[in-house]
């Protein structure tokens, strides 16, 4: 017995040569992953590596994940020294929240199957601690920590390790803006019109983003009442729409929509539709939106709105971003961005409702691509009063293709969201971005932390690392999207400003980005963030990944 080698003793880094192989080691994936590809000592250091690394394999103890060898520039597998037992005790953070940084290999074999990751991918799990503040939002703001704790580890979904100590929580200063949960929508009517199979559909159903905005998060209706109209429903239909939202605490009336109407028509009559809905006279704003809008911060929109004289009437809403089309439909409020009337304004359309959709007006508000009911909404807006557009630019209508980071990035706070469905928009997840809305308050979703070895967290949406540092202005949105369909350079200037020159293929950038986020039982909110190795936009100039593993991020956020 005597004779057994303590384990620890071959990780000892008194041990020259051990400390090589593992410098080996580390230079070969820095290099294999930063290094301009035309370095020439990559050969050799590739095969120097290729054996260490079998060297180092076999010295491993059973049951520890092997490092990735890329991330801060202590050895890895330096703090296997450290670690005694087998047994590491769960750490109690401040704010008395258990921290654990174990490897539960379920939910790790599920999050690959469900991504598509590769079998063996690399996995951080870090946790942040909000710490909320007299402070104003901040675009960006500075940590004087690290992002990375320890060595970058690598896991194989059919193996098991043991649990580590978890590195001290990054500290984030956030403001002490209010939570979801305490949102009060009671001033709000919402009118939606949608078909019974979009309503269904997972794909495109909303009773998610709904009932983040609609109630209190825990079953109970926030006070905003939804008008829900659905084209092609059976009384069946109808029935089962209105106990499924009514089961999540959605306050919701049903009706079917008139099939006899053309769309646009349909979509000018929400303002009657709501203006004469019993409930109208407790409101003090009727908004008309698409089955696809999202407001990330009801608390934040409800005081917008307390700014504005509902009494006088009033049409509020934004612009496309994209020049073109204003030029092409006209200047108005564009529907999926959410359009806000004051109850005196619905009052107007109301009664000139027989007018407004006339045919003449139907011809008059095509343009050119069929009749657009943004176009009819404005028509008889203009043509029956004085009142003329509000402009609100913290709505957003997203009227971009391709790759939406760059927007969600930006440091911005959306007072709404659109078009995050697919098809020709883009994909994005904003139920899950604002997830973390329940532990930091609803300012800090999106909101951008930078660490001291050059990651950007852009709370909720992604984790963007920049090994050539950040040499860019990020108070200027990152060009990753293009306008449609005649891109002339400058579509979105006037509502993004311009926008600097994307990252990807360029070996500057790379970034895991949301897939999941879930409030857990102790009120902290996990969030999972993925790369993958075969992204090409996480590409060096010669098209060789960046790195060559997919990868996991858990980052898992404490309320105070
Ligand atoms: C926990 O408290 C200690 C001592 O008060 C402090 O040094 C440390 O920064 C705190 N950590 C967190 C996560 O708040
Ligand atoms: C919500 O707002 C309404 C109308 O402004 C007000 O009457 C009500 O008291 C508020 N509810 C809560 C819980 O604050």
């Amino acid at each position: 017995m005597g004779a057994t080698i303590p384990r620890h003793r071959l990780f000892s880094m008194r041990n020259t040569l051990v400390r090589a192989l593992i410098l080996a080691v580390a230079m070969f994936a820095i290099g294999g992953i930063f290094l301009p590809p035309d370095v020439d000592v990559r050969a050799a250091i590739l095969k120097t590596a290729a054996s260490a690394r079998e060297a180092m394999t076999l010295q491993t103890p059973m049951g520890r994940p092997e490092s990735a060898g890329w991330g801060p520039d202590g050895e890895p597998g330096e703090q296997d020294v450290a670690v005694a037992g087998d047994e590491v005790q769960p750490t109690i953070s401040n704010s008395s929240h258990v921290m654990t940084c174990g490897y539960d290999m379920e939910r790790l074999k599920r999050w690959q199957e469900l991504y598509g990751l590769e079998e063996i991918f690399e996995y951080t799990k870090r946790y942040v601690q909000a710490r909320r503040e007299d402070i104003p939002r901040k675009s960006v703001t500075r940590l004087d920590q690290d992002f990375l704790a320890d060595a970058v580890k690598v896991v194989d979904v059919n193996k098991q390790y043991q649990a580590e100590s978890c590195p001290e929580p990054l500290i984030a200063p956030v403001t002490m803006s209010p939570f979801p949960s305490t949102a009060n929508a009671s001033d709000f009517m919402f009118g939606v019109s949608t078909t019974y199979k979009r309503f269904i559909d997972p794909r495109t159903s909303s009773i998610n983003e709904w009932t983040y905005w609609l109630t209190d998060g825990k079953g109970k209706s926030n006070g905003g009442k939804l008008v829900l109209l659905l084209l092609d429903a059976s009384d069946d239909q109808l029935e089962d729409a209105h106990s499924k939202l009514a089961n999540v605490g959605i306050d919701v009336d049903v009706y079917r929509s008139d099939p006899s109407l053309i769309m646009a028509v349909r979509y000018l009559d929400l303002a009657p539709k709501l203006y004469n809905h019993p409930e109208r006279v407790n409101k003090k704003w009727l908004v008309i939106c698409d089955d696809d809008t999202f407001f990330p911060s009801f608390n934040g929109l409800a005081d917008r709105f307390a700014q504005y004289d509902h009494e006088k009437p009033m049409y509020i809403g934004t612009f496309s971003e994209d020049v073109n089309n204003i030029q092409r439909h006209g200047s108005q409020a564009f529907g999926g961005a959410g359009v806000f009337l004051s109850v005196p304004m619905a009052a107007i359309i109301a009664d000139r409702f027989e007018s407004c959709s006339s045919d003449h007006k139907i011809r008059q508000s095509d343009s050119g691509w069929g009749p657009q009911g943004d176009i009819m909404l404005r028509l008889c807006i203009y043509d029956n009063s004085e009142v003329r557009l509000t402009l609100l630019n913290d709505l957003w209508q997203l009227d971009f293709l391709g790759d939406p980071s760059g927007f969600y990035e930006s440091g911005v706070k959306p007072l709404s969201l659109h078009h995050y469905r697919g098809g020709i928009w883009h994909v994005a997840y904003p139920w899950h971005y604002t997830k973390v809305a329940h532990a930091c308050g609803e300012d800090c979703t999106m909101q951008r932390f930078r660490t001291a070895d050059d990651f950007v967290i852009a709370n909720g949406y992604s984790i963007a690392y920049y090994p050539r540092g950040i040499d860019f202005d990020l108070n200027q949105i990152e060009a990753t999207f293009r306008p449609a369909p005649d891109d002339k350079g400058w579509n979105l200037d006037f509502m993004m400003g311009p926008q600097r020159p994307p990252l990807r293929k360029s070996g500057r950038k790379i970034a895991w980005e949301l897939l999941e986020a879930n409030v857990n039982e102790d009120g902290s909110v996990s969030q999972v963030y993925v790369s993958k190795r075969k992204d090409s936009r996480w590409t060096n100039g010669d098209g060789s990944p960046m790195n060559n593993r997919d990868g996991i991020i858990e980052l898992v956020w404490l309320p105070e």
